[in-house]
């Protein structure tokens, strides 16, 4: 399938695996990659410019297709060493950049003076209009369904991406609740190029996570996500779990007063222990609840080419026989 997104980034399937904390390492998104999609590493799990240089070398070492490198701009007291991640990027030869959170006008400059595509994820039309403006390459609107952070909006994709659609001149991919040929082919019609999945690509052979959290994803239906840290207007959207409810607890309960320190053991440094050793129970990570719509762990290749082959037949048999 050709699209201005595989145009853009130079790969076979327009489907792309978002950053994710303690998920995006080089087995990830090297997997991705050699299955024709683009993987992505996350830049802040490995927090340093020097592990961050390992982490694209032995991505490197596994594949020779294109691959990404997600830097998430997070308030924060202590800030991660974004220059150095930049410079560690730039000296690997990382051909696109996935940015999200806050405006990454900072880092702009250096990676176009690179050559770097950037691709900036954004929860609404009003900051994909602002990424565009500042020169992002293209961007990924990740809807109210997405697991993570779905923004303040609450605007499902149904409604975001043709808004997206009619606003945006640089292409677009949909993300949040993406998993299967219906995704992709659905999003094409709307007017993305292509899509972005988080979620989905947990629960594949390759993910080096913990087979627990693979499993607990598998045995999610869509109603099983929650929204966290709404009153800190840091919406998370999260997989249900006994410290998710008792998060939830301690919010309705302290209502406005409400300070991150309250819940602070529940969200803070549990991705370790979740992804590596499958504690489940310890905190909230972020899902999608497209959970619902995942019922297997393929690898990667099984994935992506179930998706091409039966969006094939969705678009020349499905949808051809109805336009007759
Ligand atoms: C476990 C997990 C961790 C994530 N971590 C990040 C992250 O560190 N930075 C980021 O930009 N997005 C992160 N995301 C969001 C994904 O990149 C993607 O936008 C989202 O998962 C799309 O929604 P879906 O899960 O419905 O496919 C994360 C998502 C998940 C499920």
């Amino acid at each position: 399938m050709k699209t201005r997104i595989t145009e853009m980034f130079g790969i076979e399937h327009p489907i792309i695996q978002g950053g994710m904390h303690y998920v995006g390492f080089a087995e990830m998104a090297a997997a991705v990659s050699n299955a024709g999609g683009m993987g992505t590493i996350t830049g802040l799990t490995l927090g340093t410019p020097e592990k961050l240089a390992d982490e694209i070398a032995r991505c490197k070492d596994m594949t020779d297709k294109p691959f990404a490198v997600n830097l998430t701009f997070l308030p924060s007291l202590t800030p991660p060493d974004y220059p150095g991640l930049v410079a560690a990027i730039i000296k690997g030869g990382v051909k696109v950049v996935e940015t999200a959170g806050r405006n990454p006008q900072q880092v702009l400059p250096a990676l176009k003076d690179a050559g770097i595509k950037v691709i900036h994820k954004c929860t609404s039309v009003r900051h994909s209009l602002k990424a565009q403006e500042i020169g992002c390459d293209a961007v990924s609107v990740d809807g109210f369904e997405c697991g993570g952070h779905p923004g303040e909006d609450d605007i499902p994709n149904m409604i975001l991406l043709p808004r997206a659609a009619d606003e945006l001149e640089i292409p677009f991919v949909a993300s949040g609740g993406m998993a299967d040929a219906r995704s992709l082919v659905a999003s094409l019609s709307m007017g993305a190029d292509g899509m972005n999945m988080g979620t989905r690509f947990i629960a594949t052979k390759e993910a080096p996570v913990h087979d627990n959290v693979k499993a607990a994803i598998v045995a999610a239906s869509e109603l099983d996500t929650r929204l966290v840290m709404r009153p800190l207007r840091n919406t998370e959207r999260v997989m249900t779990n006994e410290a998710v409810e008792e998060l939830l607890r301690i919010e309705k309960e302290k209502g406005a007063d409400l300070k991150f320190e309250d819940i602070i053991e529940k969200v803070a440094g549990v991705y370790p222990k979740i992804m590596m050793e499958g504690a489940m129970d310890e905190g909230a990570w972020s899902c999608g609840m497209v959970a619902g719509l995942i019922d297997d762990i393929p690898t990667c290749k099984e994935l992506i080419d179930r998706i091409m082959s039966e969006a094939d037949a969705l678009i020349n048999e499905r949808l051809k026989a109805m336009a007759a």
